[in-house]
C-alpha cells in the first residue's frame, strides 16, 4: 500500500458518501480490466483552507521551430487562413481549448532573434542561428499579438538575452506598450497598430545556463544581466510582469535571486521528461508513468531555493516550457548541420507518439502544479501546435491529440481553488521503482458548493476501484464524470482516426462515492450541491 505524502488536509469526520459501486463508462468493456487493484481512496474536506489555482497554468508555448509557426498557426495562401495568414481552424480549436496565455517566440530560437526584423512592411529573411534554417520574418510581434487576441490568450514575450542587449529588450517593450512616446512606439503606429499591444508578461532570456543556447551566460554574468534588463524594461513600462530563466539548481538560481530577485515576479523553469533530442526512441507507457512524479520534485526543489532566498512569498514559478516528450532535433547546439539532421525533425510530427502515456503524464503534471498552486502561477505546454503539441496541424485540417483533451478537461471542469486531499492506494512498480497508482487533486468553487476532482489511474491494464469522500457537500450532490481512456495505453488520434480517444461524460445518479477507474485513464468527477 503506497500512501501519498502530497495531500495534507486529512479527514476525520465521516463523509456523506455511501458504499455501493458505480462503474465509470468503459470500465467493464475494456480488455484486461477483469483484474482489479485494491480499492484506493481520496478524501478531502471542502471547509479546509483553500489555495487559489492560477489558471495561467493552462498556458501554451509556440516557437519558430519546424512547422509550429510557419505551416502551423500561420499559413498565408491557405484556404483555411484569414487575410493575415492566420489559420482560422487553429484559432477555433485554441478558442475551444480556452488557452489563457501563450509564450513566444522561443525557446532557443529567441536567443539570437532580433525583433526589429519581424515588424513593418519590409520583412527581410534572416538566418535562424539556433535552428540553422532561414526565417522569413513574416510572423513577428504584430502577428503574434493579433493571433493571441484572436484566440483569447494573453501574449507572453520571451526576449533575447543571448545575443541581445537590455536596450533591445526595452525597445521591444516600448514598441508594444507605449502609446506614442519614442521612435518604437511611433514605429508601431506607423505599422498600423495605433493602440498599444499592452503585453503584460515579459521574460528575460531562455535557458541561458545551457551550453546549447546562443550567447549562454555564466552564473557570474546572469544575475547582473537580468538586473540591468529588468531596470531598462521597467524604465519603459513599470507595470510589466518580469520573468528570468532559472532552474532547480541552486548554483544557477541562488545568485540570480540574490542579484536580481527584487526585480522579478516569476522565475522560469523547464522540463521534458522523455529526452528525445538525439534519438527519437520514445519511451513506453510504463516508463513514462514512472517519470510522472518528477515534475513535482522539480517544483519542490525550486520552492526550496526561493524559500532560502526569502522570496517564496513574492516570486512565483512559471513552468514555462513543459512536455513529456523532448523535441527531436539531433545535432542541436553542435557546430554544423546536414539535410538529414533537419529532416529528422519531421519525426516530432508522428501522431502515433502521442498516446495515453502523454495524456496521463500531462494530467499528473497539471496535478502537481495544482497541488503546488501557492508557488506555480503559470505553466506553458511546449509547444501548442505540431511537434509535441496537443494540436497536429496539416494543410487540410487538424487533429486533436490526447493531450488536447486533457488540457480542455482541466480548463473546463476544474474549479478555482485547491483543497488538500488524502490519497491512499496501491503502488505501481516498474524497473525497480515504485510510485502511487493513483494521482488526484481536489478543487472547489469559491462559494464551496462545487467540488471537482481530477484523478489519474496510472495502471496500464487494471481497473482501479476508488472511494471518493468529500466532506462538505449534501448527500444529493449532482455528480458527473468525464473520462479519457482509449482502448489501450498506446491509443492515439490521427488524421484517419481523429476520434479514437475522446472524453466521455456521464451523469451518475445517486452517487455513493464508489468509482471504478479504467486503466490508463484521466477522469474528472464534479459534484455540485
Ligand atoms: O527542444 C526545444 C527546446 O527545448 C526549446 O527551444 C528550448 O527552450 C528547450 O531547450
Amino acid at each position: 500500500m503506497a500512501r501519498s505524502k502530497l495531500g495534507t488536509s486529512g479527514m476525520t469526520r465521516r463523509s456523506f458518501l455511501g458504499t455501493s459501486a458505480i462503474s465509470l463508462m468503459g470500465a467493464t468493456a475494456l480488455p484486461g480490466v477483469a483484474r482489479k487493484l485494491e480499492t484506493a481512496g481520496i478524501t478531502a474536506d471542502l471547509s479546509s483552507t483553500p489555495t487559489p489555482v492560477n489558471r495561467m497554468i493552462f498556458g501554451q508555448f509556440i516557437e519558430h521551430f519546424h512547422r509550429q509557426v510557419y505551416g502551423g498557426i500561420f499559413e498565408p495562401g491557405s484556404p483555411l487562413s484569414d487575410k493575415m495568414g492566420l489559420r482560422e481552424d487553429v484559432i477555433a480549436a485554441l478558442r475551444e481549448l480556452g488557452v489563457p496565455v501563450v509564450r513566444w517566440p522561443g525557446g532557443c530560437f529567441v536567443s539570437a532573434y532580433h525583433w526589429k526584423n519581424g515588424v513593418g512592411p519590409e520583412r527581410v529573411r534572416s538566418y535562424d542561428k539556433a535552428w540553422k534554417v532561414e526565417d522569413p520574418n513574416t510572423f513577428g510581434t504584430d502577428e503574434f499579438v493579433t493571433w493571441c487576441r484572436r484566440i483569447g490568450a494573453e501574449p507572453y514575450i520571451c526576449t533575447n538575452a543571448g545575443t541581445g542587449t537590455p536596450e533591445e529588450m526595452s525597445d521591444w517593450v516600448e514598441y508594444c506598450n507605449l502609446e506614442r512616446a519614442g521612435q518604437y512606439a511611433r514605429m508601431r503606429r506607423d505599422n498600423g497598430y495605433v493602440e498599444p499591444h499592452n503585453v503584460k508578461y515579459w521574460s528575460i532570456g531562455n535557458e541561458n545556463y545551457g551550453a546549447w543556447e546562443a550567447g549562454a551566460k555564466t552564473v557570474e554574468q546572469w544575475g547582473y544581466f537580468v538586473r540591468e534588463s529588468a531596470k531598462l524594461t521597467r524604465f519603459v513600462d513599470p507595470s510589466i510582469k518580469l520573468f528570468a530563466a532559472a532552474n532547480a539548481d541552486r548554483t544557477w538560481t541562488m545568485p540570480l535571486l540574490e542579484r536580481a530577485g527584487r526585480y522579478l515576479d516569476y522565475i522560469s523553469i523547464h522540463g521534458y521528461w522523455d529526452p528525445l533530442w538525439q534519438d527519437n526512441n520514445v519511451s513506453d507507457y510504463l516508463t513514462c508513468m514512472m517519470r510522472s512524479v518528477q515534475p513535482e520534485a522539480q517544483i519542490l526543489s525550486t520552492v526550496e531555493i526561493l524559500r532560502d532566498a526569502k522570496l517564496a512569498d513574492r516570486v512565483k514559478i512559471a513552468f514555462d516550457e513543459w512536455n513529456l516528450r523532448g523535441w527531436h532535433h539531433p545535432g542541436h547546439g553542435d557546430i554544423g548541420k546536414s539535410d538529414a539532421l533537419l529532416k529528422a525533425r519531421d519525426k516530432n510530427d508522428l501522431n502515433e507518439t502521442y498516446t495515453m502515456a502523454d495524456a496521463c503524464f500531462s494530467a499528473c503534471f497539471l496535478n502537481a502544479c495544482i497541488r503546488q498552486a501557492e508557488h506555480v502561477h503559470m505553466a506553458n505546454m511546449a509547444p501548442v501546435v505540431n511537434a509535441r503539441g496537443p494540436l497536429f496541424v496539416h494543410p487540410q485540417g487538424l487533429v486533436k491529440r490526447t493531450t488536447f483533451h486533457v488540457m480542455k478537461m482541466y480548463n473546463d471542469l476544474l474549479e478555482q481553488q485547491m483543497v488538500g486531499a488524502n490519497i491512499t492506494g496501491a503502488s505501481l512498480d516498474h524497473a525497480g521503482a515504485s510510485i502511487p497508482v493513483l494521482d488526484a487533486v481536489v478543487t472547489r468553487s469559491e462559494d464551496g458548493r462545487t467540488a471537482s476532482v481530477a484523478i489519474v489511474n496510472r495502471h496500464p491494464d487494471r481497473m482501479l476501484p476508488c472511494r471518493l469522500a468529500i466532506e462538505g457537500l449534501p448527500r444529493d450532490a449532482q455528480t458527473t464524470v468525464t473520462t479519457l481512456s482509449g482502448d489501450s495505453p498506446d491509443a492515439y488520434n490521427d488524421v484517419d482516426k481523429p476520434e479514437s480517444v475522446v472524453p466521455e461524460t456521464r451523469r451518475l445518479r445517486a452517487f455513493d462515492g464508489s468509482l471504478a477507474l479504467p486503466p490508463h485513464s484521466v477522469s474528472i468527477v464534479r459534484l455540485k450541491a
